[in-house]
C-alpha cells in the first residue's frame, strides 16, 4: 500500500536523525516497539483530512460551547489538528514520545491516524507489523545512515506526505 510505503519511510527518517529513538527501537520488546511506530504514526498521518457528510444533525459540545451539525452537511476532518489536540495528548504534542498517556476513553495512540468507526483502516495491524519487521531489521544494519534529507512532496489527493530521493547507505 503506498500508505504504509510512506509511513515507512517517514518513521526510518525520525529514527535515523536520532540515534536515541533509534537506539530505543531496536532494542525495545515488540509492544514497546509497536507503541513507538503508533506515536510517530499519530505525529505524521499519512491521511490528512477524511470527509464525511451527516446523515443526521449531530449535536456537539466543546469547550463550552454547544454546536449542531446539520443533517446533509459536509465534515472535513483536520487529522493532524485531531492528533495534536493537547486536551487528549497531553503536553508537547509535537514533540514524538512515544508511551504518552492518552486522555479518553478507547482512544489508540496513534489517534486518527487510521481513521475511526466503521470506515476505520482494517490493514492498521498488517501496516504495522510490516512497518515494524522491515525497521527493526533495516536499522539493525550498524553503519546505515541517510546520504542527504529526502525530498518532500505533498499529495493533494491524501492531503499527505510523499518522501522521494530517499538515499540511505551502509
Ligand atoms: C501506515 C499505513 C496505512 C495508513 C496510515 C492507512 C490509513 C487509512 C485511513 C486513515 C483510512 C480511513 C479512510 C476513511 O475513513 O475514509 C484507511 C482505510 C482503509 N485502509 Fe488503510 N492505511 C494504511 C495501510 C493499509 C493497508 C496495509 C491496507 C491493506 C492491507 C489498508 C486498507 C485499507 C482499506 C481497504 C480501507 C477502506 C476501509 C473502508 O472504507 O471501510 N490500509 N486507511
Amino acid at each position: 500500500m503506498v500508505t504504509t510505503r510512506e509511513f515507512i519511510s517517514i518513521a526510518a527518517w525520525h529514527f535515523l536523525e536520532r540515534p536515541e529513538l533509534r537506539d530505543r527501537y531496536l532494542a525495545a520488546p515488540e509492544e514497546e516497539r509497536l507503541e513507538m511506530l503508533h506515536e510517530t504514526l499519530r505525529l505524521e498521518p499519512v491521511v490528512g483530512n477524511l470527509y464525511r457528510r451527516a446523515t443526521a444533525d449531530i449535536p456537539l459540545e466543546s469547550q463550552g460551547k454547544k454546536v449542531v451539525i446539520p443533517e446533509g452537511d459536509m465534515m472535513n476532518i483536520h487529522i493532524y489538528a485531531a492528533n495534536v489536540d493537547e486536551t487528549v495528548v497531553g503536553e508537547e504534542p509535537l514533540a514524538l514520545c512515544p508511551g504518552r498517556p492518552i486522555q479518553g476513553e478507547r482512544i489508540p495512540s496513534m489517534i486518527m491516524g487510521f481513521g475511526d468507526g466503521h470506515h476505520r483502516c482494517p490493514g492498521s495491524y498488517l501496516a504495522i507489523q510490516e512497518t515494524d519487521i522491515f525497521l527493526h531489521r533495516l536499522l539493525a544494519l550498524d553503519s546505515l545512515h541517510m546520504e542527504r534529507i529526502p525530498t518532500l512532496n505533498w499529495n493533494e489527493l491524501t492531503t499527505g506526505y510523499e518522501i522521494r530521493n530517499f538515499m540511505i547507505a551502509v
